[in-house]
């Protein structure tokens, strides 16, 4: 799951992504990659979880599956940027994970009543990290 070409395949998609995000310091020279920070990666979460959203009430079982996957990629790929590891917020990254992959299963299999539950599940698993981080334990 972890393999090292799918974590640089990974990073590439993100810095791909976040590259398209409209930054103008000429990220071209001759300096190395600038990894893209968490707040960046989150901003790519938030589009992508947008056109989920926007992709399931036009039924568009495609683009459901694709930013699915997309989401599943770079919450694995970004693993290691995870300054703050604590077990809640690995716990968190699992369910994450967990519920973009049913997202895209159930997309494949055009199921779209499974598709809205998964993303829901989903939704929930980024409020309740973010809550995590402001100290507002649930349970
Ligand atoms: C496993 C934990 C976790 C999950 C799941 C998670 N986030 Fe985050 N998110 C964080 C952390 C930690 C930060 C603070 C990062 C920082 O400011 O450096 C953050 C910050 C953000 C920000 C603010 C970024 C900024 O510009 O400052 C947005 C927007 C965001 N997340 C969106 C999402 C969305 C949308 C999802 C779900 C699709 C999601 N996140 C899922 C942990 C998570």
């Amino acid at each position: 799951m972890f393999h090292p070409r799918s974590l640089a395949f990974g990073i590439a998609a993100v810095l791909a992504l976040t590259a398209s995000h409209g930054r103008s310091e000429s990220p071209k020279q001759k300096e190395p990659p600038v990894l893209p920070n968490e707040a960046q990666v989150m901003q790519v979460k938030l589009k992508r979880s947008q056109a989920l959203l926007e992709a399931l009430t036009k039924e568009d079982f495609k683009q459901i599956e694709e930013s699915a996957n997309s989401l599943v990629r770079i919450s694995k790929a970004t693993e290691f940027l995870r300054a703050y590891k604590t077990e809640e917020y690995e716990f968190q990254a699992r369910v994450f994970q967990r519920s973009a992959e049913t997202l895209a299963e159930k997309a494949k299999a055009k199921n779209l009543d499974g598709a809205t539950l998964a993303y829901l599940d989903m939704t929930v698993s980024c409020v309740a990290c973010h809550s995590h981080f402001r100290g507002r334990k649930r349970d």
